[in-house]
């Protein structure tokens, strides 16, 4: 069984190396909203499953400075530092990483969270307090799946906890908690991350993640698409390898309304 689930995975790596990657035109393109330039960092499977992510999936090169970048890795490596990055646990669906979360920040990194959150929400939307901030080995990679944010009440019913599930909850009673909207810092490295339609695999479409850029996920790209981040050996974005390094993310989260 296991040879099975691992040589179907080697098709379809292949599959995904050999299909061309379609990239929005200047012609012929009635979704296509600015210049080519606007979408270097998108490529997909068809031009349909282009226009019908292109309103969901934004990235923003070079939304930070090195300065910035700087700024975060210090504050968010204070909590990092003292974990273990996770290697072991084969039904997570995160492999080589450590985490943490941060509610508060000091005033550089405050005001960049601001800044994120004005391009990434809609106004008065309800945000999740503390900032996720994940921290990929160079090993390490984030597998397919679909984020699912989930109130729980525990054993105790004294108190309310966010917990993020991957892949099963441990508690006791729960309750779909999914904002609409989530939006990531990457720093560190380049990376690529892959979108899957959960109902239709043919359908992908992948983003570039330049180091020091913003990437904003909203509604059906979130819900009805799986998301991952490549491993090295696989990180390529329309046929050109990028080379994945340690790779941390900070990431904002809103409420449902
Ligand atoms: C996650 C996730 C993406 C990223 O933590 O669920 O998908 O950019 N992270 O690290
Ligand atoms: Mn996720």
């Amino acid at each position: 069984m296991r040879l099975l689930i691992r040589v179907a995975k080697e098709a379809q790596r292949k599959y995904f190396h050999r299909t061309s990657c379609y990239r929005f035109t200047s012609e012929g393109s009635t979704l296509r909203k600015g210049p080519v330039e606007e979408c270097k960092w998108l490529c997909g499977s068809s031009q349909n499953i282009l226009s019908a992510v292109r309103e969901q999936v934004e990235v923003r090169q070079n939304f930070i400075s090195e300065e910035e970048e700087n700024a975060l890795f210090k504050e968010v490596e204070k909590g990092l530092r003292k974990k273990r990055y996770e290697f072991d646990h084969w039904d997570d669906a995160i492999h080589g990483y450590r985490e943490t979360e941060r509610l508060q920040w000091g005033d550089v990194c405050e005001s960049i969270l601001r800044r994120v959150r004005a391009v990434a929400f809609p106004e008065g939307s309800p945000l999740l307090g503390p900032v996720h901030v994940l921290d990929l080995d160079k090993l390490g990679y984030i597998k397919p799946h679909i984020d699912s944010v989930k109130v729980c009440l525990l054993s105790t019913f004294s108190f309310y906890y966010y917990y993020l599930q991957y892949c099963h909850s441990t508690c006791l009673f729960s309750f779909q908690f999914c904002g609409s909207t989530i939006a990531g810092l990457s720093l560190l490295s380049d990376s690529v991350m892959r979108l899957v339609q959960e109902n239709n695999s043919a359908d992908w479409v992948d983003l570039l993640l330049n180091r020091r850029s913003l990437y904003i996920l909203r509604d059906d790209a979130r819900f009805k698409f799986t998301h991952e981040i490549l491993k090295d050996e696989e990180s390529f974005f329309s046929g050109q390898r990028v080379p994945r390094h340690r790779r941390i993310s900070v990431i904002c989260r809103n409420l449902p309304v």
